[in-house]
């Protein structure tokens, strides 16, 4: 069995390493990067720490408006699916690398592996969520990582090839979280490189924060006010900045006023799981870091309307917030978690192995 894999967002990278590791024994992958993240430490640093097989083909596409950057995946892709002729065309999740990879394999009849299925945020206004629609309605296996997920797919009419599999990225998190010791902390620390210096000293005690989605980036009012909290917090917090909110955080930064944050560079996967493992709690819109902190029993307040991940709210390990300075603040300071209520929503760490049998035929 051969299958083309398409790639390109940093997310996608640490899903792909949780799978291609398992996949590989028996499978032959085609792995092609659109090249939707470029930087080194959005892209280079996870095949290198992860020990991602080097893609076969890079499709160099980078960034643009989200017209441009899908269609000119589109042809590229296109052109090495008709010619590779894989038996399936495997994508995860919901970014526009994912919808292009759809777009391309329905048109020229490869059945659709859409790994991460059926999530939704129930928001159309989030390009993520045209995209996770579009891929699942042409998907031929839809490897759903919760029952949530399922049920959505359910309520659309979506019933055949589904499969509660797990989520392959809390198989990432298992295989990886102890990448770094209790005494790596002085060598993590050092690993963050700042993108302006506000002099801010980290500690035995931090917070983790990240910031990226359109919905609070693209507003300064919203961004300043989430930074206003990060201010008033009882310890520094560590903010790695996504490339797209580095230039106007800088221009902020520089303004003055910001002495209890670090703003850095992104950092590596297995860094991110130290430094998310230790915090004191996580503020964040990143829809892997949320799941991320609820495995590692972190408490998480997302600066967002809704969740795709619906689970981590229960006993309170996850609470929405608008985008307002006092109102993440109460949240992260006020929330009480139900320490008895957490599950194993997000499977058992062996999604891979299930994602394996399913593709082989021996889970029907
Ligand atoms: C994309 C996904 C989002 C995912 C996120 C993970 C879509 C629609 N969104 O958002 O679901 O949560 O990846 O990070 O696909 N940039 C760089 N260097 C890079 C990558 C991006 O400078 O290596 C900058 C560019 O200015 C670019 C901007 O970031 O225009 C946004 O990048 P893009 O890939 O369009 O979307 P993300 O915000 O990263």
């Amino acid at each position: 069995m051969k299958i083309l894999t398409v790639v390109g967002a940093r997310p996608q990278f640490i899903k792909a390493a949780a799978v291609s590791r398992v996949i590989r024994n028996e499978i032959s992958e085609v792995l092609v990067h659109t090249g939707q993240h470029y930087d080194n430490n959005m892209s280079d640093i996870f095949f290198r720490e992860l020990s991602i097989p080097k893609p076969d083909y890079n499709l160099g596409v980078g960034s643009g408006s989200h017209a441009r950057q899908t269609a000119e995946m589109l042809i590229r892709l296109e052109e090495i699916m008709s010619s590779e002729k894989p038996d399936y065309v495997m994508l995860y999740g919901d970014t526009n690398s994912t919808l292009a990879g759809a777009l391309a394999a329905v048109k020229i009849h490869i059945p659709i592996v859409h790994v991460e299925a059926g999530l939704r945020s129930f928001n159309m206004q989030m390009p993520e969520e045209v995209n996770r629609i579009l891929t699942d309605r042409v998907s031929d296996v839809l490897l759903c990582p919760t029952d949530t997920a399922v049920k959505n797919l359910e309520n659309e009419g979506i019933t055949r090839n589904v499969f509660d599999i797990g989520d392959v990225m809390c198989d990432a998190v298992h295989y990886y979280a102890d990448g770094f010791a209790e005494s790596d902390l002085h060598k993590c620390v050092g690993g963050l490189v700042p993108i302006v210096d506000t002099g801010v000293k980290i500690g035995k005690e931090w917070y983790l924060a990240t910031i990226h989605r359109a919905e609070n980036t693209d507003d300064i009012n919203k961004i300043e006010r989430i930074l206003g909290a990060f201010e008033r917090l009882d310890a520094p917090v560590i903010f790695p900045v996504h490339p797209r909110t580095k230039s106007f955080v800088r221009s902020l930064v520089e303004a003055g006023g910001y002495k209890n944050t670090l703003f850095c560079e992104p950092i590596g996967y297995r860094e991110m799981l130290f430094f998310l493992s230790r915090a004191k709690k996580l503020v964040t819109d990143s829809g892997g870091l949320q799941k991320e902190a609820y495995i590692l029993k972190t408490q998480c307040v997302t600066v967002r309307q809704q969740t795709e991940w619906v689970e981590t709210l229960k006993g309170n390990w996850n609470t929405l917030s608008r985008p307002d300075t006092d109102e993440i603040l109460h949240k992260v300071n006020d929330t009480v978690i139900d320490k008895n209520e957490h599950r194993e929503y997000y499977g058992d760490g062996h999604a891979a192995e299930k994602l394996l049998n399913v593709l082989t035929g021996r889970t029907k």
